[in-house]
């Protein structure tokens, strides 16, 4: 149910930023983002300017007042170490980092707090997806809370193992196993990829930690059949050599098929997912 001003905003085309022009100088607007994530009921916004953030109440009010489902707002500061966990600054609303949020028709439970999370990324882990063939035995070897796992699980009969070294991340993805109607089993895990035990059994194996990837990439080796296929994520300015540097520390017993970029990362770097056959 929208509030009669809720209504006027929304009929009005306004952005949270038109409630702050009159509050805020010129130079600082211009700083504002002009887009934040929304995960479930939690608004993430990335602030860079220290500036800005003396001004989290009216933000988070502004943003609020635009978003009715919105209930809680966070800033956000890069992701960082090996968790990849984003630094958060409350600005205003319920004090809470747990929420559940939906992609392609799953819900997610996530702690932004506890564990690497990206709403982005529904596309790419469809994507994936549809890639997968029933009956495949798949590894979702970074899984944070389960995502591309459960997406597979949910179009697809087939067995994912999906582990991370995050405990906190795979108490939600088995939260979310419950909550979600899946063709698939999904077993979860919480491992270090590069002792992983299980060796040359994975049909597909899911490699998404792309700062990172290069010191996994014998382990992702070792999990695989003959003849499967990793799709290996890497940041990196230069994909060709990126390339050839996965295919030489895997021994050459992977062989790059093609790669594609999924998203840009900073003005120099971006990320992209490979596609390699184990040989
Ligand atoms: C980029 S995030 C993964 C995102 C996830 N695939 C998704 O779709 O949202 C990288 C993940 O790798 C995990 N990680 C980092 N080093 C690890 C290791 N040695 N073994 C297992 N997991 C690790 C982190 O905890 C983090 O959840």
């Amino acid at each position: 149910m929208h509030s009669e001003k809720h209504r006027e905003h929304l009929a009005k085309g306004l952005t949270y930023r038109d409630l702050l022009s009159d509050t805020l100088s010129r130079d600082l607007f211009e700083k504002l983002p002009r887009s934040f994530d929304i995960v479930g009921d939690i608004a993430i916004i990335r602030i860079d300017e220290k500036e800005l953030l003396r001004y989290g109440v009216e933000i988070s009010s502004a943003i609020m007042k635009i978003h009715k489902r919105v209930r809680a707002v966070y800033a956000r500061g890069p992701a960082r170490g090996s968790l990849r966990i984003q630094q958060l600054e409350h600005l205003g609303g319920e004090r809470r980092t747990e929420t559940v949020y939906k992609e392609n028709g799953l819900r997610f439970s996530v702690d932004i707090a506890k564990m690497y999370v990206n709403p982005r990324l529904g596309s790419e882990r469809l994507r994936i997806a549809m890639d997968i063939k029933d009956g495949e035995f798949v590894l979702d070897m970074f899984s944070s809370y389960g995502a591309f796992a459960i997406n597979i699980a949910r179009i697809k009969r087939c067995l994912v193992v999906a582990s991370d070294i995050n405990s906190d991340a795979v108490t939600h993805m088995r939260r979310s196993i419950y909550m979600n109607k899946l063709l698939g089993e999904v077993m979860p895990l919480v491992s270090d990829a590069n002792t992983m035990p299980l060796r040359g059994v994975f049909t597909t194996v899911i490699a998404d930690n792309p700062t990172n990837i290069l010191e996994s990439v014998e382990a992702i080796t070792n999990a695989l059949v003959k003849g499967g296929r990793a799709y290996i994520y890497a940041l990196t300015d230069e994909p060709e050599a990126m390339g050839r540097e996965i295919e030489r520390s895997s021994g050459s017993r992977l062989a790059i098929k093609s790669y594609y970029k999924v998203k840009e990362y900073s003005p120099r770097l971006n990320i992209y997912r490979y596609l390699a056959i184990r040989v």
